[in-house]
């Protein structure tokens, strides 16, 4: 593991240092590097800098650049210019663009550092709700966390996975006592059940049970009762509970499965995972004041949480009939992720319509001291999947569209797109239908992952497998053209020439690949997959224009250039498998 010096951490070193050379006065000061159309990179430190200590900002460029060797062998910058009314333009140079990345290809992590102060991180993502069918806001929060776990895990940071799924509320006395009256309902005749099987049990047991529930006064009161009976631990009840969940946990697995995904059983602890620390956590709560008695409830209450009518909207932790809430176990599960499980950060992988709810959970864990300025809580909140008609995604029928069948569709349409170029490409069957799935889920979780969270997006499923745009199948036929390209190469490999001259193109190419460590630190520190999607995107244009300037296999070329040019191809590749492996995606050697 070598980590490598990024050209634009490099540049911003040189800069910085000539500027605080030129002005002793101003302390540490920031250039303000970024990358630039004008040139490599430009740094607008100068303006802010000379403003403040009322200087002429042209005149204080003017010094950095005197500050700063170039162009001689070796030198990273080859040229500094002042431009405007005090920027300076900063051109790399050539030889410095392909050490730098001949540094990150010697590099399994391609020169990607371990963070600073990493730390533990407790994810909390993927938590559908126990005898009920996932829907697209599961798919969200599943893809979102999945990626910030990769990407974390990448920088270093140890990371906790937790799925916190709804098993446990009042709903199971129904589901259990309809299951004691009808004792058969959920046995599994010939062994192994699939999930599609153990979801319609479960969908054919909750109508059958909420019927009788809905219509039979009698059957409702046993139900209460076996309430009571399961929140009081009764064995014979809570056996019963427990085949729900193991039924619903095949289901969740093989939906898991069809996304690519890999949830560990260790896990899911869900929300009855907690049930014996409620009790201490509302005395806690109580005690220390941070809760009050409002109406027999137990209560928190916030200046700035307010119903419409103007009155204060507490988080209710304990009911006035004695029974604990969402929030109970929320804060629960946070003494645990904090004390047991040592994490510095959470992070809430949850639809941005719980966001009170979390916000008011964070603050009652601050008033308590369990979370504080070392342990912070972060809720990735993230918007709603609309249909085409820019409407939350809904059925014809109005109801909540299921999944799996957004997933078989998505697999299907992506076969369709592989098996018509699959002649060409020379693809057995086998290999169709793979593809077909890494190209179908990879669409669907390159999507979601696309557009920032917190923001709402349709799902079109005829956008999300287009060859074109910024769509993950465009990724993944550019890697598939490198590795065909790299295969089409034979003997000739790919090798680094920092003597040659790059073409703009190569240059472009470059300096995008360089960045690949910065981007994944950005994501991983602010939580934004998006970032690192758009990312990829970039790279891959970056590709497409490079092949349409440069040649890579010709006889024409010089055979220093064709190893240059196979490198770049190469380690375009390399970053863009590591990349998409990070977001859940994908990449097939052929397509
Ligand atoms: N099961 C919940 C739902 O489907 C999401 C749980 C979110 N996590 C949490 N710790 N509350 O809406």
């Amino acid at each position: 593991m070598a980590s490598v010096t990024s050209l634009a951490a490099s540049v911003h070193q040189r800069v910085a240092d000539a500027l605080s050379a030129a002005l002793p006065e101003a302390g540490a000061v920031d250039p303000l590097l970024r990358r630039s159309d004008r040139a490599d990179f430009q740094a607008n430190g100068m303006l802010a800098l000379a403003k403040k200590l009322k200087g002429n900002p042209r005149e204080l460029a003017a010094q950095v650049v005197a500050g700063i060797p170039t162009g001689e062998s070796g030198a990273v910058i080859k040229e500094i210019e002042v431009s405007g009314p005090g920027f300076l333009n900063i051109t790399i140079a050539d030889e410095a663009i392909i050490k730098t990345l001949a540094e990150r290809a010697a590099d399994a992590r391609l020169g990607v550092p371990y963070a600073d102060g990493a730390g533990t991180t407790v994810i909390d993502y993927a938590q559908p709700n126990v005898a009920k069918e996932m829907h697209v806001g599961h798919l969200r929060s599943a893809v979102i966390g999945a990626a910030m776990v990769e990407i974390l895990e990448f920088t270093g940071e140890k990371v906790v996975r937790r799925h916190h799924i709804g098993d446990w509320g009042t709903q199971f006395g129904m589901l259990i006592q309809y299951l004691i009256e009808h004792p058969h309902e959920l046995d599994h005749k010939g062994g192994e059940v699939s999930g599609e099987e153990a979801m319609s049990n479960l969908n054919r047991l909750y109508k059958a049970s909420r019927a009788h529930f809905d219509a039979d006064e009698e059957f409702k009161e046993r139900a209460r009762l076996r309430v009571v009976d399961l929140q009081a631990g009764d064995e014979e009840t809570l056996a019963l509970w427990r085949r729900f969940v193991d039924e619903s946990k095949i289901y969740f697995y093989s939906v898991f499965d069809k996304l690519d995904m890999d949830i560990r059983d260790a896990d899911v602890v869900g929300e009855s995972g907690y049930n014996d620390m409620l009790e201490e956590t509302c005395r806690i709560l109580e005690e220390t004041g941070v809760a009050v008695r409002s109406d027999g409830a137990l209560c928190v209450f916030f200046d700035d949480v307010k119903g419409p009518d103007g009155n204060p909207v507490p988080l209710i932790v304990k009911k006035s009939n004695g029974g604990y809430g969402y929030a109970a176990t929320d804060l629960s599960a946070i003494r645990d992720r904090v004390q047991n499980l040592g994490a510095d950060s959470l992070l809430y992988v949850v639809d941005a319509r719980q966001s009170l709810h979390f916000k008011m959970v964070f603050e009652t864990a601050r008033r308590a001291g369990w979370l504080n300025d070392k342990t912070h809580a972060v809720q990735l909140a993230f918007g709603t999947v609309l249909g085409k008609d820019g409407k939350p995604f809904k059925t014809r029928e109005g109801e909540t569209v299921r999944l799996v069948d957004l997933l078989d569709e998505a697999i299907d349409r992506a076969t369709a797109v592989v098996r018509e170029k699959a002649e060409k490409v020379g693809l057995t069957e086998q290999e169709i239908v793979e593809n077909g799935r890494s190209v179908g889920i990879g669409a669907v979780k390159y999507a979601d992952l696309s557009t920032s969270a917190s923001r709402d997006y349709k799902f079109d499923l005829d956008q999300m497998v287009s060859l074109n745009g910024d769509t993950s199948v465009y990724l993944q036929y550019a890697y598939a053209r490198i590795r065909s390209i790299l295969r089409k190469a034979g003997d000739t490999k790919p090798a680094a020439h920092p003597e040659l001259e790059l073409a703009p193109a190569e240059r472009a190419l470059g300096l995008h690949l360089d960045q690949f460590a910065e981007v994944v630190a950005e994501a991983a520190a602010s939580y934004e997959p998006h970032k690192l999607a758009a990312y990829l995107y970039q790279l891959a244009s970056h590709l497409t224009t490079f092949y349409d300037q440069c040649q890579v296999i010709s006889a024409d070329n010089p055979v220093e250039v064709v190893e240059n040019r196979l490198f770049l191809v190469d380690l375009t590749g390399r970053t863009l498998h590591q990349g998409m492996a990070l977001l859940g995606i994908r990449t097939p050697e052929r397509l």
